[in-house]
């Protein structure tokens, strides 16, 4: 049975590392962890999650779009999880939304993020594929692959606010 995960929160060292490449496929351990970050996430009702969020330190993420309470508009899409994502384009245009995140569940902001992504990630079997994605997907996709990095939305959000448009 998959296992609901502890959610590091904000201020937490787990939340500000870059986390490291999936490079071991055939750890046991991996469908596991993807299996209980699944749960973690329908959970806690959100739309994305990081490894990072659950104190892994790998280049994991799900996405997992549906509308929710706080998202109302928020398309469904099918859970995505996501090793190794990179992001290989950005659209030129972008577009503004509101975010928040289970790690900083007490704040919400409005922050601008690039309108359209393509995105390459590798699966449980070490295949790489390519996706596009747009809007709201394209955001949580930002999101989630920002806290691979480290960063939080409200650090992007203080960026934004010192960076006249
Ligand atoms: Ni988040």
């Amino acid at each position: 049975m998959p296992e609901i995960l502890p959610l590091a929160q904000q201020g937490e060292a787990i939340l500000q590392q870059v986390a490291l490449p999936v490079s071991d496929f055939s750890d046991p351990q991996l469908p596991c962890l993807v299996a209980n970050m699944l749960a973690t996430l329908q959970a806690a009702k959100g739309v994305g999650l990081a490894a990072p969020q659950v104190f892994i330190p790998l280049r994991i993420i799900i996405v997992a779009s549906h509308p929710n309470q706080r998202y109302p508009n928020a398309p469904h899409m099918a859970p995505q999880p996501m090793l190794n994502p990179q992001i290989i384009w950005r659209s030129s245009e972008q577009s503004l939304g509101e975010e928040g995140c289970l790690s900083v569940p007490q704040q919400r902001a409005k922050l601008w993020r690039d309108y359209a992504i393509r995105v390459r990630y590798q699966d449980l079997t070490a295949q790489w594929h390519e996706q596009h994605y747009e809007d709201f997907i394209a955001r949580i996709v930002q999101h989630e692959c920002d806290h691979l990095d480290g960063v939080l939305f409200p650090e992007r959000y203080q960026q934004q606010a010192a960076t006249p448009t």
